[in-house]
């Protein structure tokens, strides 16, 4: 392994390796990435669904403890070997174990990014129809269904939303990725402020801002934990390649630790956040009835925009709302794109252009199957899912644990937990270490076969979460 350069080192094809400007850049893209519909769209409906504070909390501590590890983990084997995961994996051995490692955490991200822009491109519809003054529309029964069955309609915006995403790829790390986190993160923090702030003090939200932040153990179940578990991961893009391809952007003088810990405190505060747009409105506009708690995906697509019809300034509040997802959705997505990029780059040496059209022409091939699922190729069922809902079980449920499971494997029987160690200590002492080494040891495995483990189970309807 070669030392690499603050300023990054050749790559493969004896090009210098893109690098973000420092820390404050490096902060908000991957801040950016870890934003997204996880937080704003999948957070509060899992919150309302698996008990609410005590949901909360769990979700707290194993972010704090196995979510930490993780994000520790990949970054410091990203910035060590200066490569994207496949590259990673290779600086340590070139046998089968090592190229499933490095291909299954390089594949989710290729995997995910073309679903994801399927639902950026519902959430660009929807802010379309609120700008546009079609709230009512919006909040009629059967809106989502017909809408996202109407194939047409549904492709032209999975391929707007593409369309910008790869904009912002083609533009570079600092140019594009970095130079939009540090517009759009600011402003979604300020949105989500002010549409928080206006849901919980509507008259009956109080209930709902009680039920999200204080604990009730009698709303706990095992569940709970495996759910807040599988939320960790696709909250804080662990165990896809991505922490691994930022790590590899990273100067040396930038503190791991600390940039984790302002990661983390970001990505749950606009997730709690979120929870307080959603659950304290859902409250006002439900009085909190379990059926509606109960909506699952459908809450942020179908149950809110009648919430928003129920409100007063409703409908500049959906204009908001939609932005603020769209901008996360938008950041996380192109971390996503930017990750297949990487790999293609590292691997084939080819230029950012005809990776960033590679990767563009396997969104818009396996996007449009996802899209077209629910019209034209509706007859297609996957295990029982839709396409859509079947690439969302595979990578997560699946090829996510397996990913972290293999990283774990690399670190502590290969790399070692010291390298880790020293490479973190590069910039500042490692004030986590004994934390660090436990749970990778001990914990990090058992935790990772119960996701995967029940996640199948679940899907099989062996058992229901
Ligand atoms: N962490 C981001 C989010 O919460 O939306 C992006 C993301 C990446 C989500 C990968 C899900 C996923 F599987």
């Amino acid at each position: 392994m070669t030392k690499p350069s603050a300023t990054g080192q050749p790559t493969h094809s004896g090009k210098q390796r893109s690098s973000f400007s420092g820390k404050m850049g490096y902060v908000l893209a991957v801040a950016g990435s870890a934003v997204g519909l996880g937080n704003i769209w999948r957070f509060p409906y899992l919150a309302a669904k698996y008990g609410g504070g005590i949901f909360l909390l769990i979700y707290l501590l194993l972010m704090l403890t196995f979510g930490y590890a993780l994000i520790i983990s990949e970054t410091a084997l990203g910035r060590m070997t200066k490569k994207s995961p496949v590259g990673a994996f290779h600086s340590f051995g070139k046998s089968l174990p090592f190229h499933f490692g490095g291909w299954v955490n390089a594949v989710i991200p290729m995997l995910i990014v073309p679903y994801y822009c399927v639902i950026g491109g519902w959430v660009a519809k929807y802010l379309f129809e609120y700008v546009k003054g079609s709230a009512a529309v919006l909040a009629e029964d059967s809106y989502f269904s017909n809408f996202i069955s109407s194939g047409a309609s549904a492709e032209f915006w999975l391929i707007v939303f593409s369309l910008a995403v790869f904009l912002v790829i083609i533009a570079g790390v600092k140019q594009g990725v970095e130079r939009v986190s540090k517009i759009m993160m600011p402003v979604l923090v300020i949105l989500a402020i002010f549409v928080s702030l206006y849901s919980v003090t509507r008259p009956g939200a109080m209930e709902g801002v009680k039920y999200l932040l204080v604990p009730n153990l009698d709303n706990f179940s095992w569940m709970t934990v495996v759910t807040a578990m599988g939320q960790m991961f696709y909250s804080l893009s662990i165990a896809m390649g991505i922490l691994y391809t930022y790590g590899s952007y990273l100067k040396k003088e930038v503190d791991i630790e600390k940039s984790t810990s302002q990661v983390e405190l970001f990505d749950t505060a606009i997730a709690i956040l979120a929870g307080l747009m959603i659950i304290p409105a859902v409250f006002a506009f439900s009085g909190g009835s379990p059926d509606t708690l109960q909506a699952g995906p459908s809450l942020m697509f179908i149950t809110i925009p009648k919430v928003f019809a129920h409100m007063e300034m409703g409908d500049g509040f959906g204009i908001l709302f939609f932005l603020l997802v769209l901008f996360a959705a938008l950041t996380s997505a192109i971390s996503l794109m930017e990750t297949g990029v990487s790999t293609f780059e590292d691997q084939f040496g080819w230029s950012r252009k005809k990776c960033s059209l590679l990767m563009a022409a396997i969104i818009l091939v396996l996007g449009s199957a996802s899209a077209l699922g629910f019209s034209s190729l509706d007859f297609i069922s996957l295990l029982g899912m839709s396409i859509l809902d079947f690439f969302d079980f595979l990578t997560n449920s699946i090829m996510m644990p397996l990913a972290a499971l293999a990283t774990c494997f690399l670190i502590t029987r290969v790399a070692g937990l010291d390298a880790i160690a020293k490479e973190v200590e590069q910039s500042s002492a490692f004030r986590r270490k004994k934390l660090y080494y436990f749970f990778m040891k001990y914990l990090a495995p058992v935790f990772l076969g119960i996701i995967l483990i029940s996640s199948i189970a679940n899907a099989f309807g062996w058992i229901s979460m």
